[in-house]
């Protein structure tokens, strides 16, 4: 660097400093020290110097947020720890179940609290996400996903004025994983909408929905234009310094390292407390300047949350209160009749559309036929909505002071809407089915949609409308048709053009690749859901094994019943399937092996296991599923009968009591190693 490089480079580090200083003021303390005007002029003057020195703009500069479009954007990252969600409570009562559960498993590992001390949040309603800074600087943003992994939005969150591109600090933390909420707040979204309506656009139906799109374009540019901010409320990895002990003091380290937090949050000496803060915040709720859907206690002290663990995807040291469901009135103009993947005919109410719960719903589930019969809807009728949550909006009751004379009861239907086959009820099932099968377009579509949806083959861009126009021409029978689509056929269906359909064609023979659990959940095999399809793969491991066990080999599979494993076995006698499975062999469909798991005579056969902290290779479920495929016993507290525990990353205090107590502390890769000598 020459003399006037390093005199440049200087001028330069203070202004962004300045403007970093003036950013932190503005948007994490909402204390602005200049006026705008004053602030502008720092913007303009560095973007000046930097466009006469080039070679001096870095990535961190406030100059650069909006970066270059990504092509191909998205791609998927995995998280260092799991993100998890919530466990919900809706009442007062099932508040004080939850306090009792925590002090109940705090003091079965011997800590007798009285008083259990939370930090309780706003519930935001917006998008999770994680972001990761090492050494200071942004490097990457990911939405929650399915929670282990998410995907690439890092182009989109640097967009956020509120995202610090640089922690503010001296001594930054050689890795850090964040998480928090990013938000449009309710001006910025009628603002928005407004200008969207101007230009004859579709609004957003809600702040939520607005930020998650935003969030979600491929094009930087665009999110830039939206009124985006965030709240950051925990950390995923801290590398490089002393984790916080308490939430609340996690929420100081984050606000001071520039990674602004709501400034709503308190400490609360007990559940009492949790209440009365509950029903502050619900008086609050429209006068804050963002949507919130209830409030989140969390444990405040992080060895306690460590001694309380999680179950399946959700901590059992933080629970959200939602707010009280919102009901509105309206009108069923008519009652339709679905059919979903496996025949099940469901009744859909259409409704006069009505703002409710946040959100304009027009069509509401009726779920079978003795619903619609108990609740008595007919055409015509004036009906209460609810919308709780995020729950799928329902009928709640029918105003029959309102109901005009001569309306009839609904019937289902005896043939197909669809199909016209015939349609059945079983004996002690709540719904009736088409028989159709793949016969009936409806089943078919379904199907298919299934095959590609997020969890199964996960095959991008293969939309609803898509796969409605590929069965409707009779291009698509089954799923195996897919991978014999020709360009040639892609690109003449409606709004597909030769690049779309190229695009296509690659995710399709990408989708190829998948794991076994997948394939197997893909099928769409009546009842078996994600969890099944892993636990048959964990202990079947082979397709041929699979297509040849009996019920009785079936049931030995760990929440395997009876009737699961009848479905199971009457999916592979039918012909037809066996055919489809193959060809879908034939057309290059594929997995890893699974490891070999043999339950009966396992290594860990009666042992009792416990596990602590984040396991880099897996997620907790797998690893748990895993253990007790070979034959562990796989508990939550160490106790003198446990044999051993597993450590992953952030193992707190387990470890310690596993030491004093003697007992074998096996690491990941030991552990690694351990479940694969059995093969
Ligand atoms: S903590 C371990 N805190 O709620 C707990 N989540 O239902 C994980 N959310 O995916 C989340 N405000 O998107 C937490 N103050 C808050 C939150 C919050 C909103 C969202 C978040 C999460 C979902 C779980």
């Amino acid at each position: 660097m020459s003399g006037s490089q390093v005199g440049v480079a200087r001028e330069l580090r203070v202004l962004r400093e300045a403007i970093e200083e003036h950013n932190f003021s503005y948007y994490v303390l909402d204390n602005p020290v200049i006026p705008d005007a004053e602030y502008d002029r720092l913007m303009l003057q560095l973007q000046v110097l930097e466009a006469n020195h080039p070679e001096l703009v870095t990535s961190d500069s406030p100059t650069q947020r909006v970066g270059v479009t990504p092509v191909g954007g998205g791609s998927v990252v995995t998280h260092y720890a799991p993100m998890l969600s919530l466990g919900n409570v809706f009442s007062k009562s099932e508040l004080l179940d939850f306090d009792q559960r925590v002090r109940d498993q705090l003091a079965s590992r011997g800590f007798e609290l009285d008083n259990i001390e939370y930090v309780a949040e706003p519930k935001l309603d917006g998008v999770a996400v994680n972001l990761r800074y090492e050494n200071g600087v942004l490097i990457l943003g990911a939405t929650r996903g399915d929670g282990t992994t998410g995907e690439d939005i890092t182009h989109n969150v640097r967009t956020i004025p509120t995202v610090p591109l640089r922690l503010r600090t001296e001594n930054a933390p050689v890795a850090l994983e964040v998480r928090g909420e990013v938000f449009m707040p309710r001006e910025g979204f009628l603002a928005y909408n407004q200008r969207v309506l101007e230009i004859g656009e579709k609004p957003f139906v809600n702040p939520r929905n607005a930020a998650a799109g935003s969030l979600r374009q491929l094009d930087p540019r665009l999110t830039a234009r939206r009124p985006l901010e965030v709240f950051f409320y925990g950390i995923g990895l801290l590398n490089g310094q002393i984790r916080p002990k308490t939430q609340g003091e996690t929420l100081k380290y984050l606000h001071n390292l520039g990674l602004r937090t709501c400034p709503e949050w308190e400490v609360m000496a007990g559940v009492q407390d949790c209440l009365t803060y509950y029903a502050q915040i619900l008086k609050k709720r429209n006068e804050l300047p963002y949507e919130i859907d209830g409030v989140v206690y969390k444990v405040n002290a992080l060895e306690n949350q460590e001694l309380l663990g999680a179950v399946s995807r959700a901590p059992r040291w933080a629970i959200a209160h939602k707010f009280p469901a919102q009901e509105e009135l309206t009108v069923i103009k008519e009652i339709k009749f679905q059919v979903g993947r496996t025949g099940a005919i469901t009744p859909v109410a259409r409704l006069q559309p009505v703002f409710v719960g946040g959100v304009t719903v027009s069509n509401a589930t009726l779920h079978n036929e003795d619903e619609l019969a108990r609740k008595d809807v007919r055409v015509g009728d004036s009906v209460i909505v609810r919308r709780a949550g995020d729950v799928i909006p329902e009928i709640v009751k029918v105003i029959k002071e309102r109901r005009s004379a001569g309306s009839d009861p609904v019937r289902l239907p005896t043939k197909c809407p669809v199909c016209s086959s015939e349609v059945v009820r079983q004996e002690g099932e709540a719904v009736a089915r088409c028989i159709g099968g793949l016969v009936c377009g409806a089943q078919r579509r379904e199907a298919i949609r299934h095959f590609a949806s997020r969890r199964a083959l996960d095959i991008k861009g293969l939309g609803t409308k898509l796969v409605d126009q590929l069965v409707t021409r009779g291009l698509v029978e089954n799923p195996s048709d897919l991978f014999g689509l020709t360009l040639e056929q892609i690109s003449e269906l409606e709004r597909m053009g030769l690049k779309s359909a190229e695009n296509l064609l690659e995710t399709l023979n990408k989708s190829k690749s998948t794991t076994f659990n997948r394939f197997l959940y893909a099928l769409g095999i009546r009842e078996v859901g994600e969890s099944t399809a892993l636990a048959l793969a964990n202990h079947l491991c082979s397709l041929e094994k699979l297509m040849a066990a009996d019920v009785k080999r079936l049931e030995e599979v760990p929440d395997i019943g009876p009737i699961v494993a009848a479905n199971i076995r009457a999916f592979f006698q039918e012909d037809r399937n066996c055919m489809i499975v193959n060809q879908l062999m034939r057309c290059g469909v594929s997995w890893p092996q699974p490891v070999r798991l043999e339950f009966e005579d396992g290594p860990l056969k009666g042992k009792t296991i416990v596990l602590t902290g984040t396991l880099l290779g897996m997620t907790r479920d797998v690893a748990k599923q895993t253990l007790s495929a070979l034959g562990a016993n796989v508990t939550s507290s160490i106790s003198k009968s446990t044999d051993m525990v597993i450590v992953g990353d952030h193992p707190g205090a387990k470890v310690d009591r596993a030491l004093k107590l003697g007992v074998m502390v096996l690491s990941e890769d030991e552990f690694n190693a351990l479940i694969k000598s059995d093969h």
